[in-house]
C-alpha cells in the first residue's frame, strides 16, 4: 500500500501554522486537521458543563462524550454554535489547561488519526510530528519570537471581531506557552526529523513557499 503524505505543522500560538497550514491544505487539496479546536471544545464543553477544571475525571470524562459536528464551515457542539466562543484567547488557555491531562490526549487520539486520508493530510498542532502522525514524511517547527507572535495574535482575534488587550494577550501566551512547554505528556517540543522555521522575519507567502518545497521534495508526486 502506498504510504499517506502528512504534513505536521507544530509550534506555538501565534506563530502563523494555522495560516500556513490551511492555505498549505489548499494548494495541495489535501484535507486539514486543526487539532486545537479539539482541545478548544473539550475546553468549553467544561465551561459550559461548570465543571471544576481541576478535576481531572470528570475532564475525561467529558472529553471521551463530545458530540461534535463540522458543517458548512462552523463548529456545532451539541448541536450549539461554538465556531467564535472557542477562539477566544481565554479559550485557548482553557484548551491548555485540559490538554496537560494525560486521559484527555488518549481520548482524542483516534479521532485525529482519522483524519489521514486520501489524498493526504496537513496536521496543524502542538504534538502532531512528535506523537500523532511520527510516522509523518515532512515536520515543520514554526517559531517566531513571543512578541511577534503576540502581534499576529492580537491583529487575528481583531479581525474576527473579538475584543482584545495587548497586554493581558501577551500574559496570556506566555502563560499558555509555559504550560504546553513543560507539561509531562506530548509537551511542544520539534521532532527530532522536523524542519525548523523561525517566521519572527518572514511574511506568511515566504513560509508556505517553504514549506511546499519541502512536501514537493518528500513527495514529488504531489507537485502541482
Ligand atoms: O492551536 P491552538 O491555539 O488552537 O491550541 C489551543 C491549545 O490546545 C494549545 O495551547 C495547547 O495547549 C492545546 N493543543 C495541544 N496539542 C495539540 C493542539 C493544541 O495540546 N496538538
Amino acid at each position: 500500500m502506498a504510504e499517506m503524505p502528512i504534513l505536521t505543522i507544530d509550534g506555538p500560538s501565534g506563530s502563523g501554522k494555522g495560516t500556513v497550514a490551511a492555505r498549505v491544505a489548499g494548494v495541495l487539496g489535501w484535507h486539514l486537521l486543526d487539532s486545537g479546536a479539539l482541545y478548544r471544545l473539550v475546553g468549553h464543553a467544561v465551561r459550559k458543563a461548570e465543571a471544576d477544571f481541576a478535576d481531572s475525571a470528570a475532564i475525561v470524562d467529558l472529553a471521551r462524550n463530545l458530540s461534535v459536528d463540522f458543517v458548512d464551515g462552523k463548529v456545532l457542539l451539541d448541536g450549539e454554535d461554538v465556531s467564535l466562543a472557542i477562539r477566544t484567547e481565554a479559550a485557548g488557555n482553557n484548551a491548555s489547561k485540559v490538554a496537560a491531562i494525560p486521559q484527555v490526549r488518549s481520548a482524542l487520539l483516534d479521532w485525529q488519526r482519522d483524519y489521514a486520508r486520501s489524498p493526504g493530510l496537513v496536521a496543524d498542532g502542538r504534538d502532531m510530528g512528535t506523537v500523532v502522525f511520527p510516522e509523518a514524511g515532512v515536520k515543520i517547527f514554526l517559531d517566531a519570537s513571543a512578541e511577534e507572535r503576540a502581534r499576529r495574535r492580537y491583529k487575528q482575534l481583531k479581525d474576527k471581531g473579538i475584543d482584545v488587550n495587548l497586554i493581558g494577550l501577551i500574559a496570556e501566551i506566555e502563560e499558555r506557552d509555559h504550560r504546553d512547554r513543560n507539561r509531562s505528556v506530548a509537551p511542544l517540543v520539534p521532532a527530532d526529523d522536523a524542519l525548523v522555521i523561525d517566521s519572527t522575519e518572514m511574511d506568511v507567502d515566504a513560509v508556505i513557499e517553504r514549506v511546499l518545497r519541502a512536501v514537493y521534495e518528500a513527495y514529488p508526486e504531489t507537485r502541482v
